[in-house]
């Protein structure tokens, strides 16, 4: 697949002295939904203000749809819709208004029936005559989004987009994300839900202490570092693991009531058969089982850890 955005080498050391970027290499395809996962402090916003012409690199390229951001500022600019993780509206303006004034910003003609769809999109009809101050935090988000999309960019970046909003709103702008993307907008999206990012991602990159530790497609890596784990609920309680159980490293929990087996699916036995029949020559039965596949937070997690 093209990519849309080439970041090469680059690195950022802020003015203090701190290394907030180191060599990263990524390569954003055309049409997806792209979510950058990492701590606090990773340097994602860093990243992102970069591409977007904010915040200069202090080594590196990055071209976007072709055009490299320093030497094509403007024709790179024009491509990109961002929403910043910090809000700042024009708080006395009216949503109708600062929405049409940023896509005057950019050179585009008025075009009124545009902004009235994006605001339509996002919920925000209803709203556009009343002033930003007078809005709840997550409809001034919405309207940081409508703001960003108002010169109809093909790529958007949305940093942090939900932080603050509610699971109700949350899951109505995943709605909009996707309808942008079927509308053929690139999307990139940092996050700290990393519900988020197995929602809504196609790829995912991980970033920690400023170096991507990792770009994946979600399915693979979901896959890949995809761990199961098997519940037995017993019918009895028991005081302890048998000894003759003890290389399947089962946990007993809910005081006895419950037996946790961790296994890999990708592995060549997942140890599950040998464990029932183990179970059943030690004399414990069990009432009910299942199974939950690890979520990506745990693989984010160990991912952060080992790095
Ligand atoms: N203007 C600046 N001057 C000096 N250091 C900065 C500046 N901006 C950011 N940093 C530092 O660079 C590092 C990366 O910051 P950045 O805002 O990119 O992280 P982030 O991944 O977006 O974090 P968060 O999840 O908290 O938003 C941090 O250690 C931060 O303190
Ligand atoms: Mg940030």
């Amino acid at each position: 697949m093209p990519s849309i955005i080439s970041v090469a080498n680059l690195s950022k050391t802020y003015a203090s002295g701190f290394k907030a970027l180191d060599n990263i290499n990524l390569e954003i395809n055309r049409g997806e939904i792209f979510a950058l996962l990492g701590p606090n402090g990773a340097g994602k916003t860093t990243l992102i203000s970069i591409i977007c012409g904010i915040a200069n690199p202090s080594r590196g390229q990055v071209s976007v749809d072709g055009h490299d951001i320093i030497t094509s500022y403007r024709a790179a600019r024009s491509r990109i819709g961002l929403v910043p993780q910090e809000l700042h509206t024009d708080a006395f303006e009216s949503v109708w208004a600062t929405v049409s004034f940023s896509r005057g910003l950019f050179g585009k003609p008025k075009n009124p029936a545009h902004i009235e769809k994006v605001l339509k999109d996002l919920s925000l009809w209803d709203k556009k005559d009343a002033k930003i101050v007078t809005l709840s935090g997550g409809m001034k988000r919405r309207v940081m989004i409508a703001k960003a999309l108002s010169h109809e960019p093909q790529i958007l970046f949305l940093d942090e987009p939900t932080a603050g909003v509610d699971v109700e709103l949350r899951k109505g702008m995943w709605e909009v994300v996707r309808t942008l993307r079927a509308s053929g907008v690139t999307i990139i999206l940092t996050t700290h839900y990393i519900e988020e990012a197995e929602e809504m991602a196609d790829r995912i990159g991980v970033i920690n202490k400023g170096e991507i530790v990792l770009v994946e497609d979600k399915a693979t890596l979901m896959q890949k570092l995809g761990k199961k784990r098997l519940k037995l609920h017993l019918q009895n309680r028991i005081d302890a693991i048998p000894a003759a159980l003890a290389a399947y490293n089962l946990e007993l929990s809910d005081e006895g009531c419950e037996l946790t087996y961790d296994y890999d699916t990708n592995g060549e036995r997942t140890g599950i058969t040998s464990l029932l029949s183990d179970l059943r020559n030690s004399g414990i039965r069990f009432s009910d089982l299942d199974t939950v596949k690890s979520s990506l937070e745990d693989i984010f997690v160990s991912l952060v850890r080992a790095s």
